[in-house]
């Protein structure tokens, strides 16, 4: 299939994430994200399974929606890996405290890359639209990005709340003055046209995230979102990235839908070998949250399934332009702190585990 058609199909894995930030908010987590959140993501799932033109989809889609949340949580621990909602609703925690920081240190520029159904770019948008010079950008294409504006403006006026839409073009849309919905395939379009072309400005203090985009994208193109990434953050900005790291369960199940959705997997990475990915970039790698360890923090039980190399993981990394490019050394992942991580323990008991680095 050529990459351009993918765009037209529906992004499961992107419909997934969601899904499982739904249930892990509507059964344990409730407690970490503030409601609106899970009242925004609700809507964006109905939009997308409305918009569903073929039947197939929406019914399947219809049929996780409606099937009892201990069925659903079975299904996705056997065919992806074990405690997959909770380790969704961990990297928002961890990325919502990213956030936090950020705005508290003066970043006034967000880059979500694949951004997906991912709720926390409108939040910025709404929770800091008396900040005149704030800018979030959305990329993602398609129709994931076409669903997720479908949404984000009925959300609007369902909710009686003044949405200002500015629509430059098919591929270029403002909301609220704020927040950039820019179409752009990272695999066929150039990123940093596509931001210079929105006034994104290298000089403002900016926070990139690409949360679970790297699997779909091919190392040559990683290699150069990393150049264009380094051509446009400054000494103190920061960026999150996650990478995947297969392990020895197969799951034919999983393996087969994505490939029926043309999203099978083009790039995986073991944790220990990512400071050696970056090191000939300009980038150090300053933080590193571990798949397990995110388990772990949430208070999952099977965090102590992930120790080893047996399901596949997904782990999350920080990058900081080289203050000293000359004498930059070979890092070691051990030697990477972690996240400071915060979880309100209202829901923690009895967790006995300990995290390996793999
Ligand atoms: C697993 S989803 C993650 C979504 C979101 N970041 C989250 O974690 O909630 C991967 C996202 O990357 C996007 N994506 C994959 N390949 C892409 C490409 N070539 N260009 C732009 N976006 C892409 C998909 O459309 C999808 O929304």
């Amino acid at each position: 299939m050529q990459s351009s058609n993918k765009k037209n199909l529906l992004r499961i894995t992107a419909f997934s994430v969601l899904h499982a930030f739904i249930i892990g908010l509507e059964t344990e987590y409730a407690h970490l994200f503030p409601p609106e959140d899970l009242l925004l993501a609700k809507h964006i799932e109905k939009t997308v399974i409305q918009a569903e033109e073929n039947y197939t989809n929406w019914a399947a889609m219809h049929i996780a929606q409606r099937a009892p949340y201990h069925l659903q949580f079975r299904l996705f621990d056997h065919v992806i890996s074990p405690g997959y909602a909770a380790h969704k609703v961990g990297r928002k925690l961890l990325i919502q405290q990213k956030i936090d920081e950020a705005i508290k240190n003066g970043v006034t520029q967000f880059v979500f890359l694949g951004s997906g159904y991912s709720v926390q770019p409108y939040r910025i948008s709404i929770d800091h639209d008396d900040h005149d010079d704030l800018k979030v950008y959305e990329i993602d294409y398609g129709l994931t990005r076409k669903n997720k504006i479908k949404a984000l403006t009925t959300f609007a006026s369902t909710n009686q709340m003044s949405l200002h839409i500015q629509q430059l073009s098919e591929s270029f849309l403002i909301l609220n003055n704020n927040l950039y919905c820019l179409e752009c395939n990272l695999e066929e379009d150039d990123l940093a046209e596509t931001l210079q072309a929105a006034d994104f400005d290298k000089t403002k203090k900016t926070l990139v995230i690409a949360e679970g985009l790297t699997p779909y994208l091919p190392l040559p193109k990683l290699q150069d979102l990393t150049i264009t990434l380094q051509d446009f953050l400054q000494e103190d900005d920061e960026c999150v990235i996650s990478f995947r790291q297969s392990g020895q369960y197969k799951s034919t199940i999983a393996d087969r839908i994505q490939y029926a959705y043309d999203e099978s997997y083009q790039c995986s990475l073991t944790s220990r070998y990512f400071p050696d990915f970056i090191l000939t970039s300009d980038f150090d790698v300053t933080q590193r949250m571990l798949h397990q360890d995110i388990l772990y923090h949430i208070g999952s039980p099977q965090a102590k399934l992930h120790t080893g190399n047996f399901y596949p993981k997904e782990n999350y990394f920080t990058l900081k332009k080289t203050q000293t490019p000359q004498f930059k050394q070979r890092m070691f992942i051990g030697d990477i702190p972690n996240f400071g991580f915060k979880v309100d323990k209202q829901n923690l008991e009895n967790i006995t585990v300990g995290c390996t680095i793999s």
